[in-house]
């Protein structure tokens, strides 16, 4: 096995804060500069990759006057014709200012939703003009540290009444675009509306304009929950709705870490990269988004770890893909998915044309039934489990 080399095929984007993230943290200041956008994107082209994304703030400083964010997005697009650099999502801040210390569309105060959904909708046609097909929503201050702060129910209201509004604009200015929720538990409020994946499904289900709202998962994020991320992405997959992914690593239930892709739960990311590139082992819905990276350098690096960083994410994409597509193409694998009863899951369980009143007639199904010998199957999973990896190990080519 060689270590990969990533080219835009591969699809790969990284958020502006990823890579510009200037490492303050609760307990110390900054350890690196911000570097210029244009910078970053020529970066970004050089190391392989296909595609950038941001928050509003993060290309045109909160408080800029009209005149430089023409400046700065003028030059940001040029940047972007000059590389190929494609600008695949955009997002908006509506966290770091104290105006949305309770949120936006879900602040307390009217006046503050009214004023984020003005930045949001602004930040809408901003994405539109740079061809952005996903519009990223993560409302890290939409929640609270007390039950008493809340009205829950109203605040469900006023968070879809937000996204309806969102969605119906992008739908009225006719843009090629779509919403992408993404769900966090918790940080930087003590419990966040929306915290996992089933939450926002079942949350969108409820929207008026719906059919343009779907996710944008992250790994971390579902699993600070205890939750596990390929079972998430392949709901919101059955469902229709993964949009968009956000890859990066974490160990265990605790603050958000975002580190690089693997370097959290690497079983979990071979079982991930098995599902996005492999798809479901029966057929089924499949994602062909971008393979996006919202992880952050830690603070220990200088610029140069910075890249090496983002660089390690992409191979760690592509080694993992490597490992999922040779452990698929073995027979032996094969032979023990059939084991598993892997096709078997596919069928239906009532026969085609099978009436409810045959199937409770038919007293093979449960009168008669063998129950003792259907007990005492072997599906066979751990030795399915160790072939991955002993695969994902390299110790099988
Ligand atoms: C976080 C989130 C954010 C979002 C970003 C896009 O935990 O900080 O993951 O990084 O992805 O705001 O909306
Ligand atoms: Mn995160
Ligand atoms: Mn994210």
């Amino acid at each position: 096995m060689s270590i990969p080399t990533p080219t835009p095929e591969d699809r790969f984007s990284f958020g502006l804060w990823t890579i510009n993230w200037p490492a303050q943290d609760q307990f110390g200041v900054a350890t690196r500069v911000v570097m210029d956008p244009v910078y970053v994107v020529h970066k970004l082209a050089e190391i392989g990759a296909w595609g950038i994304t941001f928050h509003d703030d993060d290309l045109v400083p909160f408080g800029s006057t009209e005149a430089e964010r023409d400046r700065i997005i003028s030059d940001f697009k040029k940047a972007l014709d000059e590389t190929g650099i494609v600008c695949e999502m955009v997002t908006t801040n509506t966290f770091s200012q104290p105006v949305f210390k309770d949120g936006a569309f879900t602040s307390n105060d009217r006046a503050v939703r009214r004023y984020g959904l003005r930045k949001i909708l602004r930040n809408v046609d901003l994405a539109a003009e740079l061809g952005a097909e996903t519009f990223v929503m993560w409302g890290g201050r939409e929640g609270a540290e007390y039950d008493t702060s809340k009205d829950y129910n109203a605040a469900l209201s006023r968070y879809a009444e937000g996204i309806d509004t969102v969605a119906s604009y992008i739908k009225s200015k006719g843009y090629a675009m779509r919403i992408a929720l993404e769900p966090k538990p918790n940080e930087p409020r003590g419990d966040i509306i929306l915290p996992t994946v089933g939450s926002a499904l079942a949350f969108i289900a409820r929207l008026d304009n719906g059919d343009i709202v779907g996710l944008n998962p992250e790994v971390g994020h579902e699993q600070m929950a205890c939750l596990n991320y390929t079972a998430s992405i392949a709901q919101a997959l059955w469902s229709g709705k993964l949009f968009h992914i956000d890859l990066n690593g974490q160990k265990s239930i605790k603050y958000d870490q975002d580190l690089v892709f693997g370097h959290g739960d690497l079983m979990s990311a071979f079982g991930t990269v098995d599902l996005i590139e492999n798809g479901f082992p029966n057929g089924g819905p499949t994602y062909d988004g971008p393979r996006h990276f919202d992880y952050k350098p830690s603070r220990t690096e200088s610029e140069a770890g910075v890249w090496a960083s983002a660089k390690a994410n992409m191979t760690m994409y592509l080694l993992l893909k490597e490992r999922a597509k040779a452990f698929r193409a073995d027979p032996e694998v094969q032979s023990l998915l059939e084991t598993a009863g892997i096709p078997s899951l596919a069928e239906p369980t009532l026969a085609a044309g099978e009436s409810l009143d045959a199937f409770l007639a038919d007293r093979s199904v449960f009168e008669d039934a063998d129950v003792e010998a259907l007990g005492a199957r072997g599906y066979g999973f751990v030795e399915l489990n160790q072939m991955a990896t002993e695969y994902l190990l390299g110790a099988r080519l």
